[in-house]
């Protein structure tokens, strides 16, 4: 029978993740009341039966965490998912597992990558540009103030709902910071190359500025098309990072320039959002935004991507 034990200690809850762990007789109704109706790489759409509802199930194999050495990666990302409660985000709804597979009830975002519609329309308008920044800024607030720093924000890893506003996800190698340290920077991983920052390449440490200037890429390519530092390989691009060699397209819009530029700086102290100039406040003033309505984002109609 599929409830069996776990292989992974503690890798997977058998209730909903906002519950303490504990009972098996979960999951076989849980994994009855589920159909898969099409695969999204190891995420599979799925709709609850007595409700309609739809989740995206990710689905990982035990046995290719284990060999992988993934056990706490898998983990850090079902803790850090669960503690998430803000509309910009991925929410996990619930976990279960079989002998060989642990499976994650997320929202499914209905629309995909972001980075689909930059393929797509080549680059994003101001306006668009200027809503779809501010609810990536507004994300990062509610992130860095509960600790957490995402250390691998992409367009790929930022999904759209159904409305069309953001749904961060991807936390398998996001960093909660302990909250009774001064320990403010996390070690060791290394994102996604284009979006990296120089702190992680020069000191291997990562803080929550650098996911500002994953910010700043991310914005710079929403108008311009392409991240800002591009290169035939890894260690070319590493080496415009370090050294900031990027430039701008004649026609960049010339406040969100001069946003990206507060990002893009090679110190992370100096960056616009970051504690030491002050957090989120000057960021969210920032003349580029002067015409958003901060208070109540998600609950605006988006506009149209064309
Ligand atoms: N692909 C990966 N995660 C997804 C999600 N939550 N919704 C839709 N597609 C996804």
């Amino acid at each position: 029978d599929s409830c069996s034990p776990l292989a992974i200690p503690g890798a997977s809850s058998t209730v909903p993740a906002s519950q303490p762990q504990g009972s098996f007789s979960t999951v076989c109704n849980l994994h009855s009341t589920y159909h898969a109706e099409f695969i999204l790489g190891e995420v599979v759409l799925a709709r609850e039966q007595a409700t309609g509802k739809e989740y995206a199930i990710k689905i990982l194999e035990k046995r290719h965490i284990v060999k992988e050495n993934k056990t706490q990666y898998v983990k850090r990302e079902r803790d850090l998912m669960s503690s998430l409660d803000h509309p910009f985000f991925v929410k996990l709804y619930f976990t279960f597992q079989d002998d060989e597979k642990l499976y994650f009830g997320l929202s499914y975002a209905k629309n995909g990558e972001l980075l689909k519609y930059i393929r797509k329309i080549g680059s994003f308008d101001e306006t668009c540009t200027r809503f779809y920044s501010a609810e990536i800024v507004c994300a990062l607030e509610y992130l860095h103030n509960k600790g957490i720093i995402h250390r691998d924000l992409k367009p790929e890893n930022i999904l759209l709902s159904e409305e069309m506003h953001i749904q961060i996800t991807d936390f398998g190698t996001a960093k909660q910071l302990p909250s009774d340290s001064k320990q403010a920077r996390a070690n060791s991983f290394v994102g996604t190359a284009q979006y990296v920052s120089p702190e992680l390449l020069t000191e291997k440490s990562a803080c929550k500025s650098s996911d500002l200037w994953a910010l700043g890429c991310i914005i710079y390519q929403l108008v311009a098309g392409l991240p800002p530092f591009r290169a035939g390989n890894e260690y070319l691009i590493f080496q415009k990072i370090i050294k900031l060699e990027y430039e701008f397209p004649e026609k960049f819009f010339p406040k969100a320039k001069d946003l990206v530029e507060r990002l893009l700086s090679l110190d992370p102290t100096k960056r616009l959002g970051c504690e030491e100039m002050g957090g989120y406040e000057p960021l969210k003033q920032h003349p580029f935004f002067d015409t958003i309505s901060w208070s109540d984002l998600h609950l605006q109609t988006p506009p149209k991507l064309t």
